[in-house]
């Protein structure tokens, strides 16, 4: 296996430095690796959010599951590929001061250990994500390989991780299609609201086309309900028709809707850092525990916390 220097911090944002899990070349630093925990798992699990409706719940799923992960002790990787950049936000990352961005990966094939923010989080790791990303899609129409950029760029870094979570736009254009390429499996939140299953029906064409041509691997892991308002006879409803179309796809774990997981990201904080006893954390909790086991992810091997429950005394105070 390759080895790699360690990187110097630059500027308050911590560069991607591969000490935590490779011996170093770098003689002055003392760190040592776990290489344990390489060897025994060679591969993260790549998940990505999808659905091209827009306020659906990408993000707050992106970020919750990968904050409550990282806290249960899997390494996990989060990278923002809507040029809106919400999760990139919704961490409190500061976008002025990044090592790198998806951009940079994408269009400019900068290796993607350089533009990863590490530890914005303990044991979670952002690929951000600014402005300049919406330029991509057009950028990249003509570039060699357009739609394995990002599954390219995985490759090198996926024995590093336990999970990537990957927050895609509300489209099914190009910057989609890279992360359904990289992906090994799709999650689709689904607002319980009307017209909830407009486009779903489209976005399993483009799975299964992703699947046919670009990644005969990909596998549609769960849909999740979000945004459930148990006072509305049409939350309900929602729930009842998507369980008629997907009935071994949907998560038993239904999202409510909530005021505290709305506010969260406002003050660049998960649910389990702002407020994990609300209902919002817990379904998040719950939702984490099925995916682990439908998606028999196995138990985590970073520290020794509990696969059966998140380990707040890892997150940061506040
Ligand atoms: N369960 C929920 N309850 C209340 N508000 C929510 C919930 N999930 C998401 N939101 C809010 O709804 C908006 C859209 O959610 P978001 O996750 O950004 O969707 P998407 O990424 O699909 O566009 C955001 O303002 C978010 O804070
Ligand atoms: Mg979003």
């Amino acid at each position: 296996m390759a080895q790699f220097c360690a990187r110097r911090v630059l500027s308050g944002v911590p560069r991607f430095p591969f000490h935590h899990w490779f011996p170093l070349t770098d003689t002055h630093s003392t760190h040592q690796i776990d290489q344990s925990t390489v060897s025994r798992n060679p591969n993260a699990r790549i998940f990505i959010l999808a659905n091209q409706k827009g306020g659906v719940g990408k993000t707050t799923t992106a970020v919750n599951t990968a904050t409550i992960l990282a806290a249960r002790g899997y390494r996990v990787l989060l990278i923002d590929i809507d040029p809106q950049g919400n999760t990139t936000s919704s961490l409190g990352v500061d976008k002025s001061n990044l090592p790198g961005s998806t951009y940079d990966v994408l269009v400019d094939e900068v290796p993607i250990v350089e533009a990863i923010v590490l530890d914005v989080r303990p044991g979670l790791d952002l690929l951000a994500t600014t402005a300049t990303l919406a330029a991509a899609e057009v950028e990249l129409v003509s570039a060699v390989n357009r739609e394995g950029r990002l599954s390219r760029a995985c490759a090198v870094i996926r024995p590093l991780y336990d999970v990537v979570l990957i927050d895609s736009p509300p489209s099914l254009g190009l910057l989609t299609v890279n992360a359904l390429t990289a992906a090994n499996a799709v999650i689709v939140p689904i607002q319980c609201e009307f017209l909830a299953l407009e486009g779903v029906s489209q976005l399993i064409t483009t799975v299964d086309l992703v699947k046919r041509h670009l990644n005969p691997t990909l596998d549609v892991v769960g849909i999740l309900m979000t945004m459930f308002d148990g006072r509305t006879r049409l939350s309900t409803l929602v729930v009842e028709e998507v369980r008629r179309h997907f009935p071994d796809r949907i998560f038993s774990t239904i999202i409510p809707r909530s005021v505290r997981l709305a506010e969260a990201p406002s003050y660049g904080q998960s649910i389990s850092e702002y407020d994990s006893s609300s209902k919002g954390g817990d379904a998040y909790d719950a939702f984490v525990d099925e995916l682990i086991a439908r998606a028999a992810l196995g138990p985590p091997q970073r520290r020794g916390t509990s696969a059966s429950g998140s380990n707040p005394s890892t997150m940061p105070a506040g």
